[in-house]
């Protein structure tokens, strides 16, 4: 990968991974029929339908044009052994649902989801009297789950929306109301998404709360746009001198839009129109142009959580502005340690980089040709294929291409299409 000379033009981004998550999980928690539409769905939004199937639900699929429209039927009934692949959401979010069913399921994964912490959503199922065994602490992990599940009182010991949509997915076989407080705001959307399919939830602040025993009523939805998909463009866009981009039908969750604010803060050019709402979230599009001067960026404290998974991406701005992220230090935890990964990758594409516990502190350098190790991780890859777009690298090669298919299987077709 190259510099492009221009960037322009429009994009339709895939379905939003984490609201598509949810929103199958759910379908299939309310028995059905639910119809859940994603436009180009990822990996690992096909690892929530394929584990929900090895449950016994029927989830079908028909496909028109980039629409994936999945059809899901019945209730998760069977026990089995699930493969969550590289899917932390998927694991953590299903282990919530089964703690209150009468099944006994094993939850598995890739090597990468061997690696990630579990024992922090187990501690909060065993509370509401699931039985759960975790393996040292990782996948594989085994929920024993029951029909009527014991209301708690949960503190976060991370400001983490899989495990808090974990204990509210637990809290619906419960009796009375859950509630789970958080060290700081995460993204909302399985509080959004419950509230659309009658159940009496709320979130006050960061203290979410959910009223059970309750069931979900059956959904009909078209999943909006992934504004974490939308990062790579807008980071682009800003970087470069002659970058103009829409992005349409975006999701534009206020706990998912940080980095538009991050980039205003930074001078670049990026306006959000508003159009109303869809699967009970605010949906929109996205212009951004370039050109203009970039001020360092810094990122600290709750930022830090709420840009969660564009930190990458910022690492990237980083090595053409200078900057410094700290309070971070859960990107450790990701697909792969994103702060190891990041720190390696941006000093190759030249930048001057000091790694920190909890983040990095970046120096600008002269752009060089890199090769980067993504560590088979979507946001690493979709990162530095973005630094070779604009220019933040003279040349890019990525070890592992094909895994941006994770969350966007459309992405180097839609780089080419902006590109020339
Ligand atoms: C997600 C939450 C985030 C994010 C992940 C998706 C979700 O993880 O990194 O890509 O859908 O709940 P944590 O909240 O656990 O940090």
């Amino acid at each position: 990968m190259r510099p492009a000379a221009r960037i322009r033009g429009t994009v339709e981004l895939p379905g939003d991974k984490s609201i598509a998550h949810r929103a199958l999980i759910v379908g299939a928690m309310s028995g059905g029929p639910s119809l859940v539409t994603v436009r180009a769905p990822g990996a690992d939004v096909r690892s929530t339908a394929a584990c929900l199937r090895s449950l016994g639900v029927t989830v079908d699929e028909s496909v028109d044009e980039a629409l994936t429209h999945f059809t899901i039927a019945g209730f998760p009934s069977r026990n089995a052994t699930v493969d969550c692949s590289n899917s932390g959401t998927t694991m953590r979010l299903l282990a919530g649902a089964i703690a209150g069913l009468p099944l006994r399921v094993t939850l598995d994964g890739d090597e990468s989801l061997r690696a990630r912490p579990m024992e922090r959503v187990a501690v909060l199922l065993r509370a509401m009297g699931a039985e759960v065994t975790t393996t040292d602490g990782h996948a594989p992990m085994t929920v024993h789950g029951r029909r009527r599940l014991s209301a708690a009182a949960h503190h976060l010991p991370v400001a983490s929306a899989q495990l808090l949509g974990a204990a509210l997915l637990a809290g619906l076989a419960a009796g009375g109301a859950t509630t789970i407080s958080s060290p700081g705001p995460t993204r909302d959307h399985t509080e959004r998404m419950l509230a659309g399919v009658g159940i009496r939830v709320r979130r006050d602040g960061s203290v979410s709360t959910v009223n059970g025993p309750a069931t979900p009523s059956p959904l009909s939805l078209v999943v909006p746009g992934d504004v974490s998909s939308a990062a790579p463009w807008l980071i682009a866009t800003a970087l470069h001198p002659d970058a103009q981009v829409t992005l349409t039908g975006v999701g534009l969750n206020p706990t998912r839009t940080a980095l538009l604010d991050v980039l205003r803060r930074a001078g670049a050019e990026v306006e959000a129109t508003d159009r109303g709402m869809r699967a009970g979230e605010p949906v929109g599009d996205i212009r951004a142009r370039g050109g203009g001067r970039l001020a360092p960026v810094t990122i600290a404290g709750t930022d830090a959580a709420a840009l969660i998974d564009e930190l990458p991406l910022l690492g990237v701005l980083m090595a053409a502005t200078g900057g410094e992220l700290r309070g971070a230090s859960e990107l450790r935890l990701k697909e792969s340690d994103r702060i190891a990964g990041m720190v390696t990758g941006l000093r190759a594409i030249g930048a001057s980089v000091e790694e920190l516990p909890d983040g990095w502190s970046v120096t600008p350098g002269a752009p060089r040709n890199a090769a980067i190790l993504t560590h088979g991780d979507h946001r690493i890859a979709i990162a530095f294929a973005i630094a070779a777009l604009a220019g933040v690298a003279t040349s890019v090669e990525l070890d592992d291409p094909a895994c941006v298919a994770v969350s966007y299987p459309t992405f180097w077709s839609d780089l080419e299409g902006l590109a020339s």
